[in-house]
C-alpha cells in the first residue's frame, strides 16, 4: 500500500493563531535566534529562554486545531496505507486535530528535558530557571525542544519512512531549515511523487513535482479529498 510522508511547518498552525517564524512580523523578527533557540543562549540567559518558551506554551495550549490539522488526521484514518506526519512544530495541534502518528522532529513544548541526564517529563505550564529534574535532582530542566546546533529527533525513523514513501508532501514550511528542507530530495531519490502546499513558494519549491498555493485550511482539505477520491470521481451513471 502506498505510504504517504507529510512534513509540516509553522504555516499549518498559522490559522490557529500561532505565529510563524519568518513571515512578516514572525517570531524571528521579534527575537534573536542566538538568544532564544541555541544551547549557548540558554547558558547565557536561561530566564529569557524559559520566558520565551513559557509564553509559547501558554499560546499553544489555548490554540485550537484548524481544518488543515483535521484533514491530515482524516487522511491518516482513511488512507489504505500508512500516513506518517513529521512536524517541525512544537505545538500539539496535529494530535488535538485527531492525528495519531506524529514525529515531532523539533521536540514539543509539552515536554521538559534534563540537560544533565536526558530524563524527559511533562513540562509544567511555567518552567523556572533551575527547574529540578525529577530523576537526578539537577537544576537542569529545559524545554524539550531542539535548538539550532542540536540534532533533530527521530532522524533514522524519518529517513526510513522517506525511503519507502510513494507520496511526499511539505505543508506550510519555508524550506530554510535543514535537515527538513532536504527531505524532498530523499523522497525524490525514493521515487516519490512530491507536492508542496504553502502560502508562498518555499526556498526548495523547484524540487517539487506539484505545487498548491493558498491558506492551509483550504488547500489541505482539498488535497486530502482528492487523495481519498471524494472529488473528481465521476458520479455513477
Ligand atoms: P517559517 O516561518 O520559516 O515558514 C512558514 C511557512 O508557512 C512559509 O512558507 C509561509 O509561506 C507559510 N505559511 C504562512 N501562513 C500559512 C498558511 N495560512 N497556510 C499555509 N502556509 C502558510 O516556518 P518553518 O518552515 O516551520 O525551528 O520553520 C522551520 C523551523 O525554523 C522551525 O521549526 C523552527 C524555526 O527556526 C527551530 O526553532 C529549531
Amino acid at each position: 500500500m502506498e505510504k504517504i510522508v507529510i512534513l509540516t511547518g509553522a504555516g499549518v498552525s498559522a490559522e490557529s493563531g500561532l505565529g510563524t517564524f519568518r513571515d512578516e512580523g514572525g517570531l524571528w523578527s521579534q527575537h534573536r535566534i542566538e538568544d532564544v533557540a541555541t544551547p549557548e543562549g540558554f547558558a547565557r540567559d536561561p530566564g529569557l529562554v524559559q520566558g520565551f518558551y513559557n509564553a509559547r506554551r501558554v499560546q499553544a495550549a489555548q490554540a485550537l486545531p484548524n481544518d488543515a490539522h483535521r484533514a491530515l488526521a482524516r487522511l491518516q484514518q482513511n488512507w489504505p496505507g500508512e500516513v506518517v506526519i513529521v512536524t517541525q512544530n512544537v505545538d500539539g495541534l496535529h494530535e488535538a486535530g485527531g492525528a495519531s502518528q506524529v514525529l515531532h522532529m523539533h521536540g514539543t513544548l509539552a515536554g521538559a528535558l534534563c540537560a544533565s541526564c536526558d530524563h524527559r517529563w511533562k513540562a509544567p505550564d511555567e518552567m523556572k530557571v533551575g527547574e529540578l529534574c525529577p530523576s537526578c535532582g539537577a537544576p537542569s530542566g529545559r524545554p524539550d525542544v531542539v535548538w539550532f546546533g542540536e540534532m533533530p529527533y527521530f532522524m533514522d525513523q524519518i529517513y526510513d519512512h522517506l525511503a519507502e514513501a510513494s507520496i511526499f508532501a511539505a505543508i506550510g514550511t519555508s524550506g530554510q531549515v535543514y535537515p527538513a528542507a532536504a527531505f524532498v530530495h530523499e523522497a525524490i531519490a525514493a521515487g516519490s511523487r512530491t507536492v508542496e502546499l504553502n502560502l508562498d513558494p518555499s526556498a526548495v519549491v523547484s524540487s517539487f513535482d506539484e505545487t498548491r498555493f493558498g491558506p492551509a485550511s483550504e488547500t489541505v482539505p482539498a488535497w486530502v479529498d482528492e487523495l481519498l477520491g471524494q472529488r473528481g470521481t465521476p458520479a455513477p451513471a
